[in-house]
Formats: structure tokens, sequence, C-alpha cells
């Protein structure tokens, strides 16, 4: 039996290439060329599978022009609104994301984001490197103080639970919203508000946690950030569409907030042009996953789904349904 063959839209790990090399006809992209709707298409001509990635660009017309051949969408993420799973379901095609594996690593970011942004980390690792600091002083560079200050979290799955538990370490008091209130075991003493707008008189710190669907698409706008406690500190590491950019940038700029810290942005990689000349905002190329050992297991868990289904006729362990 000939192996199924499978479409990589990126440059992936080694590692990751390696297997998917060993168990399928693998068409890689050693160039990490981005392809295009048509392109993609042409790409996957005889292909059971693709291994496509976050801001790979697969909405219903994309996946309209797939070929008939195409029975599965890996994706190399935990997110999945780059997939029109709906389109996928119509065709047939089953789509798959890769959950657990990179929350830690992305919490980890969100602390950095948090941190950087409270500690004034752009401003002063540019004076440094400008050859601009004259040496220490009293009032230089003071930021907003971490410890002990209120996190409300926007979004409690995975990936919020472990920020929060990171958050405790700076005894920071931990609210949050979710569609579902945790159990005690896991809520570990965090106030849940069941309305989001209600947590934010509560938020020293904001960190977005929250997927992108149309009900929070720019859920962070002018009316929300106004609720906010003036010098407030804005972090998302989820993505950057649940933010008004325009809303955000005005609120970094009267003062009203004192920092945010970034890693996604709506339309990424051209970000909002108004964020480039803000000294209070701490920013990221989308880094929330990117350590070695977690695009690994990004990568080793898209292929477990490939090989659930196209080489045992399984059903994939992490396929993904339409948002809600
Ligand atoms: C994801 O997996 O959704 C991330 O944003 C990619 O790091």
């Amino acid at each position: 039996m000939p192996k199924p063959r499978v479409v990589a839209t990126r440059k992936f790990p080694a590692d990751v290439e390696a297997r998917l090399a060993a168990n399928f006809d693998a068409l890689l992209n050693p160039d990490d060329r981005l392809y295009d709707a048509p392109g993609l298409a042409r790409a996957a001509a005889g292909c059971q599978g693709v291994l496509c990635a976050a801001g790979d660009a697969l909405g219903a017309q994309a996946i309209e022009a797939l070929p008939a051949s195409v029975r599965m969408i890996a994706t190399f993420s935990v997110g999945y609104e780059h997939v029109d799973v709906a389109a996928a379901a119509r065709r047939g095609i089953k789509v798959s994301n890769t959950p657990d594996v990179l929350t830690d690593a992305t919490a980890d970011i969100a602390m950095l984001c948090l941190l950087g942004a409270a500690r004034r980390a752009h401003e002063g690792t540019t004076m440094l490197r400008a050859h601009a600091w004259v040496g220490w002083a009293p009032t230089q560079l003071m930021g907003v103080h971490v410890t002990g200050k209120r996190l409300g979290i926007l979004g409690m799955g995975r990936i919020g639970q472990a920020t929060a538990d990171r958050a405790r370490a700076f005894r920071m008091t931990i609210h949050y919203s979710n569609r579902t209130r945790l159990a005690p075991a896991l809520e570990k003493g965090a106030t849940f508000h069941a309305d989001p707008e209600a947590m934010l008189a509560h938020c020293d710190f904001l960190s977005i946690h929250a997927p992108l669907t149309p009900a929070t698409r720019k859920w962070l706008n002018a009316a929300r950030l106004t609720r906010l406690p003036k010098g407030a500190v804005v972090v998302n590491t989820a993505r950057g569409g649940v933010v008004d950019d325009e809303a955000l940038i005005a609120a970094l700029k009267s003062g009203h907030l004192a920092a945010a810290g970034l890693d996604v942005f709506d339309g990424e990689p051209k970000l909002h042009a108004g964020y480039y000349g803000l000294e209070n905002a701490f920013l990221l190329p989308h880094m929330g996953s990117a350590t070695l050992e977690t695009r690994n297991a990004m990568g080793f868990r898209a292929l477990d789904n490939l090989e659930a289904f196209l080489l045992r006729n399984a059903t994939p362990p992490d396929l993904v349904s339409p948002p809600s």
C-alpha cells in the first residue's frame, strides 16, 4: 500500500518533518514559502492530509478549492480560527488541533508580557542599547508593582489556569471569567465572574486567554477599557482580534492604561501602526509556543492525529468542531 500523501504548508521542526517523512509521502516546504489558496490547492493534489499552522488562511474558499482527495487538516496550533471548520465539515474533511502541549510555554510568555509591560522592559533595553543610560537614578523607569495586585483572566482554560498558577507565585489575587465556573480544585480560591464585564473593575492586570470567535472579536473595546481601573495593564497572548486596537492604543496614549504586553496582533504580522511608537507597549512577535520542546510536541501531536486517521482509520484524538 502506498503511504498517504500529506502536504506541509510550512517548514516544521526537523524531528517533526523526519516523522512526517517516515510515515507519509510527505511534501515538505523547506523554503517556508507561504501558500495562497490556489497554490495550496495545487500543492495538495493527490494528498489525503494537510499539515498547516497558525496564520495559514484556510477559510471557506481555500477549503472548497482543496482537491477531493483531502480527508484531513491537522493544524500545528491550539487555536484554529484560521481554519473554517464548518466548511471543512461540509466537505467531509476532519480538522484537529494541538491542545495541552503549549500550555506552559504560552503561560510563561503571558508572564513575560505582564512583567515586561509592568516593569518597562522595552524602555529599559532601548535606553541601554541606544547608549543612553547615564547610570542608576532614584526615579528612573519606575514601573507598576506586580506583587499582591489583582489579575483578571479572561478565558480560564488550560493556558489561563497555568498563567494563574504562575501569578500566584507573585502573590497576585486571581479573578477570572469563563463560560463555565471551574470546580473548586481548579479554581484554587480565584474569584469567578459570570459576567466578564463585571470583572474588569477588579483587574489591576487583565490577561486575555479567550479564543477568537465571532463573540470575542474586538471584545476589549473602548467601553470595556474604561471599566478597567486607571493605571491597569493589559496582556494578550491569545489572539489579537480579541482586542480593538484603536481603543487599546488610545487608552495607552491617554494614560488610562499604564502599559500593555502583547504577543499577538489582529492581522499579524502587519500590526496596527500605532503600536510602534508607544513606549508603554511591550511587544513580542507571537512567540507563545516558541521553544524547541513545545514546537516538537505540537508537531508530534498533529502527527498523532494524522496517523490515527490516515494510517489506522481511527478517530483523531483532537478533533475540533466549529466555534459556537
Ligand atoms: C497556537 O497554537 O494557537 C499558537 O498561537 C501558536 O503558537
